[in-house]
């Protein structure tokens, strides 16, 4: 029985159901490709709903007699984590059985000192302790054979892999994107679907010649919601009777860098304050209130940071474009055009910052709640 109290807004895990608002027509152009075997990178910042995205195109392709298997590999460091990953995807596939006992025999051949019951695999028990046993040349070549065994999976199969971006930090001199882009053309049955957050290391994988992946994939933005958007989150307030004005959605979704997660987040709160009605002002009182939450992972962040990084921070936050313009540079007292390039290049590769993909001389914030809170506490 469902509860009457029930909050209509979630954020922090993939979405479903009534909690996700479909995007149709990004969904058929990337079945499209999917079913014509043209592998997909779709690309967004984080929290945007690639995820959810994903696993909703997949129960669907899954209705239509294809067998999807999504890898999430945003939190991968070595070969090791991603055959970890990789099992773990494949343990819950139905039916999958059988093939990874057929795997796991090959493996035993190849590394006979490698003790472990089969049971490991096709249950529930942890792995980590077990594929520690094993070299990074034996993991390697069982990441090999568990790739070849991914056309087994069905008739029709779709790979994704989540936060792709990740197999280019490895530091195994591409061993891992070779390793995939070899299995494009071994796996005739098999399309990948990857999803990447950070613009930067995937334009690197996908537009350098010498790298594996090198115009091997059909890139798609994942695009920003429109205005139906706000109507979908006005009529979920409807939901528990509350009157909520368009413009202090649409000022959100701008605050917050159009993120749906953070949208979700701050209408969370607005529900749970027990608001009656919402307007622009009521939107900005609960962003506040969670941006200060956060205060001590910011402060703490930024305490990691330079002072010239910092400054950057501060600047990114308060301007939005043109940059580099000397005024700025005064202002925030960055000493030249040359120290603000370097100190943005490194908040990119932490990840602090992305690139905004037309615009030159803009950044995005990864997080946009902290650019918030930088605002709160730093503008000039
Ligand atoms: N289609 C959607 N409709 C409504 N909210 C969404 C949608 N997609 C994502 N969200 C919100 O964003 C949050 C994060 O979604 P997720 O799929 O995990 O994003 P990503 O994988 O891009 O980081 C969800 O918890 C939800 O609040
Ligand atoms: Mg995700």
């Amino acid at each position: 029985m469902k509860k009457l109290t029930e909050n209509p807004f979630k954020f922090g895990d993939p979405v479903q159901g009534d909690y996700y608002f479909p995007r149709p027509e990004l969904s058929s152009s990337v079945k499209q490709f999917l079913e014509n075997r043209v592998h997909v990178v779709l690309m967004g910042p984080r929290r945007f709903g690639k995820t959810s995205f994903v696993l909703e195109l997949f129960r669907a392709l899954e209705k239509a007699g294809y067998t999807c298997l999504l890898v999430d590999i945003f939190n991968v460091t070595s070969h090791r984590d991603f055959l970890h990953q990789f099992i773990r995807a494949l343990r819950q596939k139905p039916g999958f059985g059988n093939r990874l006992k057929a795997w796991w025999r090959k493996i035993r051949n190849l590394v006979p000192e490698f003790s472990l019951d089969l049971d490991s695999f096709t249950g529930n028990a942890s792995l980590g302790f077990s594929l520690g046993q094993l070299s990074d040349e034996d993991v390697k070549a069982a990441i090999q054979d568990l790739l070849d065994e991914l056309s087994g999976l069905g008739e029709k199969v779709i790979v994704g892999l989540d936060e792709f971006q990740q197999i280019s930090l490895l530091e195994d001199k591409g061993w891992l994107e070779a390793s995939v882009r070899t299995h494009f053309q071994k796996l005739p049955n098999v399309s990948f679907l990857f999803t990447g957050s950070r613009k930067g290391l995937i334009s690197e994988m996908l537009n350098d010649p010498a790298r594996p992946l090198y115009r091997s994939c059909q890139v798609i933005q994942f695009p920003s919601f429109e205005s139906d958007f706000s109507d979908w989150v006005i009529s979920r307030f409807g939901k528990v009777g509350i009157k909520c004005q368009k413009e202090a959605i649409d000022h959100l979704r701008k605050l917050v860098q159009d993120t749906p997660n953070y949208v979700q987040m701050i209408c969370f709160h607005l529900v749970a304050m027990a608001r009656q009605e919402v307007n622009i002002s009521n939107v900005e009182e609960a962003l506040e209130m969670v941006a200060r939450q956060n205060a001590y992972a910011y402060q703490t962040l930024l305490n990691s940071l330079t002072a010239a990084q910092q400054r950057t921070l501060r600047l990114a936050a308060n301007e939005s474009k043109a940059l580099f313009q000397k005024e700025f540079l005064v202002k925030y007292e960055i000493s030249s055009a040359p120290a603000l390039y370097n100190s943005m290049k490194a908040l990119k590769m932490k990840g602090i910052l992305d690139e905004e993909g037309t615009t030159k001389g803009k950044v995005l914030f990864d997080d946009p709640l902290f650019a918030y809170w930088l605002r709160m506490n730093f503008s000039i």
